[in-house]
């Protein structure tokens, strides 16, 4: 079967962001990040598994040294509403005792992810948390944070693509998009 025949993306009622404009704003992003970030190695946390697109784009933009850890986190598990608890799927978290942390994320919404995320990390000993994300959405949060980088703001809508899922699917569209209607 031909991709095109796979109903990929029939799907997607319209495309909110593609993926030429994507580019160019992560090309932005990575220099305000490496201008702003304090001098020396930078450690990214990604956040998975929505992130690893944005990241993967993302990290190779920025022209200095990096490591990259990734951190299994969920809770909206597969749907369109947040669980309201961020789950910590990993044994193991990544050792980031006296390190800046540039942690990213692919959206905010209700703010709970970023704030359990982040206040892990200071638990953990981190010396301070940078955060970025490339979609933020334009509403009242559960949580009061903020992304210190953002890609896009965008309206309160269910949006998938470019990383973001619906119940597992559509992350690997190149562009983010708005799903049709479920009945
Ligand atoms: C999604 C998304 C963010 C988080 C944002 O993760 O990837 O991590 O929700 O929402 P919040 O601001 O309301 O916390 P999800 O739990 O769907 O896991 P996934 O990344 O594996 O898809």
């Amino acid at each position: 079967m031909k991709a095109t025949e796979m109903g990929w993306r029939d799907d997607v009622e319209r495309v909110l962001i593609d993926e030429k404009i994507i580019e160019k704003r992560l090309d932005a992003m990575a220099v305000e990040i490496d201008q702003q970030f304090p001098a020396g190695p930078i450690l990214a946390i990604v956040l998975l598994k929505g992130a690893f697109v944005f990241a993967a784009d993302l990290l190779r933009r920025i022209p200095r040294p990096l490591e990259i850890e990734c951190l299994n986190v969920s809770s909206y598990h597969g749907g369109t509403e947040s669980s309201g608890s961020v789950k910590f799927l990993d044994h193991v978290l990544p050792e980031v005792r006296g390190r800046h942390v540039l942690l990213l994320d692919d959206i905010l919404d209700t703010g709970r992810t970023l704030k359990a995320v982040a206040d892990r990390m200071f638990e953990e000993g981190c010396a301070a948390v940078h955060t970025g994300v490339l979609l933020a959405k334009d509403k009242k949060r559960a949580e009061q944070v903020q992304a210190d980088y953002v890609g896009f703001e965008i309206g309160d809508e269910f949006v998938v693509g470019y990383g973001l899922d619906y119940k597992g699917r559509y992350r690997n569209l190149p562009f983010v998009g708005v799903l049709k209607p479920v009945d």
